[in-house]
């Protein structure tokens, strides 16, 4: 059988990594687990944030994955480097190729980062771009309420853009021309945050980037085990979907954000108590 990526986040957020993994690596099987019973996890203290990843992770490795992606920055933050040094099995999270793809887009060397509580006050973020480079600006915010809305499909409401306005609104003040979308919820307001910041702030994704190191990671891990999948054909594939919430507005959700890159191909949806 052929081994899986398995991918993870608090709720739907991570989807948005599945769908440049979807498009990059397009014969890979992905076992996606959102925790969505329990998201957001921006406010939680990081011991228990730690605790819930660990958790998720060990169900996931029952797929025997070949690569687990923490599609989530608030645990990426929490508990990346504790799990990098417990398992056998490849871990890669969503913070560094997000620092990186913007320290390769700024011009005028003001970044923005937006996030969870729980990311921005870890300052993940101020320690991936300082690790690179001293010559630049970062300016953060913490956006809580930005999760609850994705989580309950409200990302293309009237009410999304008010509560965009009012949380990075001010953020214009500053000479930041990248705004790094910390958290993998909010590439689903996408749009609204385009609208709010102008058109002179790109808004980078951690996603792409993440995508093209699982394939690096896979490419070299694995060549044996690609070679065969392209064999067999993508079509054999079968994707998995668990959440440990409501599955009908996970799916809901999962079907509109990944209709283009999903098409035809085959996929099942469980619900999967965390505690299981
Ligand atoms: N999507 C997650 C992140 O990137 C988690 C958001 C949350 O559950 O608060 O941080």
């Amino acid at each position: 059988m052929q081994r899986p990526i398995a991918v993870l986040d608090s709720g739907v957020g991570g989807l948005t990594v599945v769908k440049e993994l979807l498009k990059q690596l397009p014969q890979e099987m992905i076992v996606y687990y959102g925790d969505t019973a329990r998201a957001p996890y921006g406010p939680r203290p990081t011991e228990e944030v730690v605790s819930f990843t660990e958790e998720i992770v060990n169900k996931l490795l029952r797929y025997d994955p070949k690569l687990i992606i923490i599609a989530c920055n608030t645990a990426t933050a929490a508990a990346l480097d504790k799990l990098k040094r417990s398992l056998n099995v490849p871990i890669i999270g969503v913070i560094e190729p997000g620092a990186k793809a913007a320290l390769q887009a700024t011009q005028t060397g003001y970044i923005g980062v937006i996030g969870t509580e729980g990311t921005i006050k870890s300052k993940a973020y101020d320690q991936a771009l300082l690790a690179y480079t001293k010559d630049i600006q970062i300016v953060t915010q913490a956006c809580p309420a930005f999760v609850p809305l994705v989580e309950k499909r409200e990302y293309h409401s009237t009410k999304a853009y008010h509560v965009v306005y009012e949380a990075i609104g001010h953020m214009r003040s500053y000479p930041i021309d990248c705004l790094i979308l910390g958290c993998t919820h909010y590439p689903f307001l996408a749009d609204t945050i385009a609208e709010v910041m102008g058109e002179n702030v790109r808004l980078i994704h951690s996603a792409e980037e993440t995508a093209r190191q699982a394939q690096k990671l896979v490419a070299e891990n694995e060549a044996e085990d690609q070679a065969k999948a392209i064999i067999h054909g993508s079509t054999k594939i079968i994707h998995h979907f668990l959440c440990s919430g409501n599955v009908d507005s996970f799916q809901a959700i999962v079907e509109e954000w990944l209709a283009a890159e999903l098409g035809a191909r085959k996929r099942t949806y469980s619900r999967v108590d965390h505690s299981a």
